[in-house]
């Protein structure tokens, strides 16, 4: 038996690091976390990307009393923007939340399984990876492609 050495490459950086259309995209997200719907959860996730041709898009999750018709903000961000621009790969998504207490997160919240899967799909339909940045108030997380998220994913059948 042999054991597969798969390690993400995730990265942690300041804010300095970033571009300022990285740090647009998270003020964006943050906006996004403002008009979350979750009278459910309380936990109002925000998300924004930017495609190709410049458009960007805010995302935020919208939930419902039957709880699998609501949507994540990642899903929402990427769904509107399929639906305007079909054509348009998304090169860049910035995802944040705010808790309970209206608080931004300290600690950077990262997207759920169904969310990555859709991800993937975004990136193998366009061939263009989506570089991802996760804010939290203490720590921001970036990775280059959803795949370091989700080795060994589904992408064909
Ligand atoms: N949520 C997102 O919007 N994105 C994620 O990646 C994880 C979870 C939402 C779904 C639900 O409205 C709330 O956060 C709590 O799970």
């Amino acid at each position: 038996m042999k054991k597969l050495d798969i390690t993400p490459a995730i990265y942690e950086v300041q804010m300095d690091e970033l571009t300022e259309d990285e740090r647009h995209l998270i003020a964006l997200a943050i906006e996004g976390t403002q008009r979350s719907y979750a009278p459910y959860s309380h936990f109002h996730v925000g998300a924004a990307i930017r495609l190709k041709n410049g458009a960007t898009f805010i995302g935020c999750n919208q939930e419902n009393a039957a709880f699998p018709a609501g949507i994540c903000a990642e899903r929402s961000a990427i769904f509107a923007a399929g639906t305007q621009y079909p054509d348009q790969p998304v090169l860049t998504l910035a995802i944040t939340a705010r808790g309970k207490d209206g608080v931004l997160i300290d600690e950077p919240a990262s997207p759920c399984g169904t969310c990555r899967q859709v991800l993937i799909e975004t990136e193998t339909r366009f061939q263009q990876p989506i570089r991802i940045l996760l804010y939290g108030r203490n720590r921001i997380f970036v990775v280059d492609s959803i795949k370091e998220l989700m080795p060994l994913s589904f992408t064909e059948f």
